[in-house]
């Protein structure tokens, strides 16, 4: 049994993680802060945590750091630029750290200094952080003391390419045309718990909208998913443009690529069903069956449909996933399995839930 603390959790992605850790059969949930809520039972703010979990959120203050040394694992569910303040000292004591906001993802500092407008806290230790994409970085996953858990975004279009850059690495031959159009959709709660104008009700609902059209943060996270961890030998051209769509959770994503003459010739089907046959968390679906986001809610499953037509060149890759849990808190408790030694999907087996 290992001990376990959430940083943040009062947000979405910290709900998700008290669910899956209450119900985790290796993991004793000791610690859980939050500024706003210190002393409340978090199933006073959460009545689906009755019965669940009897842990009441905590702010120690000057102790808060102490407390987490005691733990063998803190995730940290809170926004850009928490968790980089705290990692170095949680390490030097042992403790692992896994990260869902971005202070560890992108490797290059001037990309993170650009993108998230602060000088980052610690980055000798960013050097030595592994980004917790297990179907791709499993055996560095195993030896972290630091994990950076994917966006969500680029959850969806890096596992939706991974299968196309690898073989066009193997066949040192351009299978696809290098300009990469992702058009995604999240569900709201993507955007957190915080209230803001632009997520309320009538906002939102019955509404759908474009943003990030400029440039959207996961943008240079995909490029580094396809430059670093898939070792691409073709540059590629991304157009990434995220829209919020009046759903709760959920996330779609839509990769349009051009094949080659070289890309026609490849049964890309039968290819993403092996590429993946061995992942427990990734459902190639037969040809024809095309995904939609109830089929993943509340699960740590990603499905993938592949449409290819070559009398157009075209290829799409559908990925759907559930933006707080394969695309968060369920990847992150995947990322503790790996971390831990433990079977990669404990606690992480419940089926989707649906309507
Ligand atoms: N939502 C998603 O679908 C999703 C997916 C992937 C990754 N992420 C990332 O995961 C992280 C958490 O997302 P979320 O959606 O759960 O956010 P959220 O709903 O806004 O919750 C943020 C949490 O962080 C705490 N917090 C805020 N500022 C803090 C600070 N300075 N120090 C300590 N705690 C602080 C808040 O609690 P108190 O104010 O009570 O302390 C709250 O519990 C973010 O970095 C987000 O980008 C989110």
């Amino acid at each position: 049994m290992i001990s376990a603390a959430i940083v943040g959790g009062t947000g979405y992605t910290g709900i998700e993680l008290i669910r899956l850790l209450s119900a985790h059969p290796q993991v004793s949930l000791d610690l859980l802060t939050s500024r706003s809520e210190a002393g409340t039972r978090a199933d006073e703010i959460f009545p689906s945590l009755r019965g669940v979990s009897d842990i009441v959120f905590s702010d120690l203050g000057d102790d808060t750091l102490a407390a987490l040394q005691q733990c063998d694992v803190v995730f940290f569910a809170t926004p850009h630029g928490v968790a980089m303040q705290q990692a170095e000292a949680l390490t030097q004591e042992g403790v692992k750290v896994i990260d869902l906001a971005a202070d560890f993802r992108l490797q290059s500092l001037t990309e993170f200094e650009h993108w998230y407008n602060q000088p980052h806290a610690c980055p000798e230790l960013l050097k030595s952080a592994i980004y917790g994409l297990p179907e791709l970085n499993r055996d560095k996953i195993a030896n972290a003391l630091v994990v950076g858990n994917p966006g969500c975004y680029p959850t969806t279009a890096i596992l939706g390419l991974k299968p196309i850059i690898l073989l066009q690495n193997q066949q040192n031959t351009r299978l696809i045309e290098p300009r990469i159009v992702i058009d995604a959709k999240s569900g709201v709660s993507g955007a957190g718990r915080q209230a803001s104008l632009a997520l309320n009700y009538a906002e939102t609902t019955d509404n759908f909208k474009a943003y990030g059209v400029t440039g959207h943060r996961h943008l240079p996270e995909i490029e580094q998913g396809l430059e670093q961890l898939l070792a691409s030998q073709f540059a590629h051209r991304v157009r990434f443009l995220p829209h919020l769509v009046p759903m709760i959770r959920g996330m779609f994503s839509s990769i349009h690529l051009e094949l080659t003459e070289a890309g026609m010739a490849i049964d890309w089907q039968q290819e993403f069903a092996s590429s993946y046959a061995d992942e427990a968390f990734i459902d190639v679906l037969p040809s024809g069956i095309y995904p939609d986001t109830r089929s993943v809610r509340a699960s740590n499953r990603l499905r993938i449909a592949v449409y290819q037509d070559n009398t157009r060149h075209e290829l799409t890759i559908l990925v759907v996933q559930d933006n707080l849990v394969k695309g968060a808190a369920g990847q992150a408790v995947q990322n503790l399995n790996v971390m831990f030694g433990f079977e990669e999907s404990l606690g992480l087996n419940a089926a989707p839930i649906v309507p």
